[in-house]
């Protein structure tokens, strides 16, 4: 049963005492709350009282038959959905129903399976459509966006192992969260493990987990991120950064679904999906020895290539009116339209962050702009430059200020240019990942970019 329809209340009208019992326990069983009523002239009475969610009418009673006590229900509360119930030789009189606004009908001898099935049936069709989760939804009409969500469908139901690759900032991480909620384990956990945040003498442990006292400073049993995934989806994003020492770990556990946690006596089963991504070009990896090639085909089961916004640039409107949405509604701001003439300007730009980096331009634009509509004066310049006065930095008082303003400044910018990707900005600024993220922490950054903002699912 669909979960907004446990607790749905049923309204049960016959004159045979057995048969509301019959009823009750089946609807009961069920999940449904369950009101009777003997004959017809007590159910319009109960539903003019207190509207339930369904009716189940039988045809043939005393005092006010179904027929006639159908009329007074769809009068009453007509948005409530009404099941007849048609004895032998009362059909006719079914088929009348049906062109009096009753929702379906049930003959008897009635089936349990048969019951509930069209009673479900009528209550969702009877229900206001399921509000579609904005977050996850995936904006755009180009044809290459179409292909994306016909994957996701068809992955969603499989079990396979997902490979998406794509750009920095394309919507990898997108994609893999919409194939976790088109499939049979959308209520089970995602787990995310950004495989390129977490050192190399602590992968095994945060995947796989350890007992305690496995080594030094393991001082409690820590669960893996596997072991939290399990009946759910586990992430592996940037899986083009494992070490190749992780990379074998991760290949056991996909090739034997069993994991094992640092100290633990034996393998452990696990129940999960995976679903990786990476921006990186992994053949060009394998050739220079850097990924194994028996992991990338493990990985590439079902794989999927995100093309970047440049190759789409239809879908730039829709992306603009969406992304405008969301950030209005994330920052509190008063939702305003973006110019054609400014969306015209945005969909002729070359975009290397791709969606991201149009994110962080429509966010600063709705951020700063003074007027009521978005305007091309009010688009930042294409190129990422000139954000922030740099005179910024020369009010700061003490030279300790200054290098503090200008390094957050310039790692802000680099990592904007670098659409918020850590190990690219890392390596075009000459520092070593680790270091990076230490000083992104230092500045408070990493929770600003818009990529970095949701926080790893427990
Ligand atoms: N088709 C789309 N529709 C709506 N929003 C999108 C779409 N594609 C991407 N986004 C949004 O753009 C931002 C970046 O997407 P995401 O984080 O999934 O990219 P990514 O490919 O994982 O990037 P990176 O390689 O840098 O990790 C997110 O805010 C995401 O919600
Ligand atoms: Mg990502």
């Amino acid at each position: 049963m669909r979960e907004s329809l446990r607790g749905a209340t049923i309204l049960v009208v016959d004159d045979e005492p057995a048969i509301r019992d019959a009823l009750r326990m089946i609807l009961e069983y069920e999940g449904y709350a369950v009101r009777e009523a003997p004959d017809g002239e007590a159910a319009v009475r109960a539903v003019a009282e207190d509207r339930p969610d369904a009716v189940l009418l039988d045809i043939r009673m005393p005092r006010r038959d179904g027929l006639a006590a159908l009329r007074e229900i769809r009068k009453v509360a007509p948005g409530v959905p009404v099941l007849m119930i048609s004895g032998h030789g009362t059909i006719a009189t079914a088929v009348e129903a049906l062109r009096e606004g009753a929702a379906d009908f049930l003959e008897k001898p009635l089936e349990r399976d048969v019951v509930l099935r069209r009673l479900e049936h009528v209550l969702r069709a009877s229900l206001p459509p399921e509000e579609e989760d904005e977050r996850w939804k995936i904006v755009g009409s180009s044809p290459a966006i179409e292909r994306v969500r016909d994957f996701i469908r068809r992955a969603g139901q499989a079990h396979a192992t997902v490979l998406i690759t794509g750009e920095s900032g394309v919507g990898k991480e997108l994609v893999a969260r919409a194939i976790h909620a088109a499939s049979p384990r959308a209520s089970g956990p995602f787990v995310k493990v950004n495989c390129a945040a977490i050192p190399d003498e602590l992968i095994e442990s945060e995947l796989f987990g350890h007992e305690k006292g496995a080594f030094t400073g393991a001082t409690t049993r820590q669960r893996g991120r596997f072991a939290r995934a399990h009946g759910g989806t586990i992430f592996l994003d940037e899986v083009g950064d494992l070490s190749l020492r992780a990379q074998a770990k991760v290949l056991r556990a996909l090739q034997d679904g069993e994991i094992e946690p640092l100290g633990a006596g034996g393998p452990v089963h696990v129940d999960v999906r995976v679903v990786a991504a990476t921006n990186k070009d992994l053949e060009k990896e394998i050739r220079e020895g850097r990924f194994r090639e028996d992991l990338y085909y493990r990985l590439g089961v079902l794989p999927l290539h995100v093309p970047p916004l440049r190759e789409r640039r239809e879908d730039i409107p829709l992306l603009v009116e969406h992304l405008a949405r969301q950030v209005c509604r994330e920052n509190n701001l008063r939702p305003r339209r973006f110019r054609p003439e400014a969306i015209a300007a945005l969909a002729a730009r070359t975009w290397p962050g791709n969606v991201r980096e149009l994110r962080n331009v429509v966010e600063r634009a709705l951020i700063l702009a003074p007027g009521d509509e978005i305007g091309v004066e009010d688009l930042p310049p294409p190129g990422g430059a000139g954000q922030v006065g740099g005179e910024a930095f020369f009010d700061a008082a003490t030279l300790r200020e200054f290098k503090e303003r200008a390094e957050r400044e310039f790692l802000r910018r680099k990592l904007e240019e670098n659409g918020w990707n850590i190990t690219r900005t890392a390596q075009a600024i000459g520092t070593p990942r680790s270091n990076l993220y230490k000083r992104l922490e230092h500045h408070g950054l990493a929770r600003i970019g818009p990529g970095q903002r949701r926080e790893e699912t427990p």
